[in-house]
């Protein structure tokens, strides 16, 4: 079964992938730009979330790594902003793409911190039934999302 940790990695691949996909976007293509940006902004909403209100408090508890976590949390603040200001920008203007790169760069400094620090101290301090329950919890709250954002 999947862990939690594993389904947080799947999304940290995700973005990154939307983000060198709207890298490689021409300044026309405006349309392409809102719609991949969107979904970054989707896939971060709820993931941030879980990690903030479930993942990160257990994560705490077991590995103590107090000052990674707020460090964590300070992250995901900035980068909230950063996405506020970049949907209030025309994706034609130039400088959306400079806000975009700022993104990119500190989205891949916030995974990497995580991938490198308190995900594997995680991993080694929690059972793995425990990450397969988060898992799962997880994977049902992303479904009921994409649920409600069809209808
Ligand atoms: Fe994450
Ligand atoms: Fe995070």
């Amino acid at each position: 079964m999947t862990t939690i940790i594993e389904l947080l990695e799947e999304d940290h691949q995700q973005v990154k992938s939307l983000l060198d996909d709207i890298k490689s976007t021409g300044d026309d293509a405006v349309r392409s730009r809102r719609d991949k940006f969107k979904q970054i902004q989707e896939a971060l909403e709820i993931h941030t979330r879980f990690e903030e209100e479930k993942f990160y408090p257990r994560a705490r508890a077991l590995t103590g790594m107090d000052e990674e976590v707020d460090d964590d949390l300070e992250e995901h603040d900035e980068a909230k902003r950063m996405l506020d200001e970049i949907s209030e920008t025309d994706p034609g203007d130039a400088e959306w793409m400079e806000m975009i790169e700022e993104l990119d760069e500190a989205l891949r400094h916030h995974i990497s911190d995580e991938e490198e620090q308190l995900f594997p101290a995680t991993r080694q301090a929690m059972e793995t039934e425990e990450a397969e329950t988060l898992g799962k919890e997880y994977a049902r709250m992303k479904k009921r999302a994409s649920a409600q954002a069809a209808e």
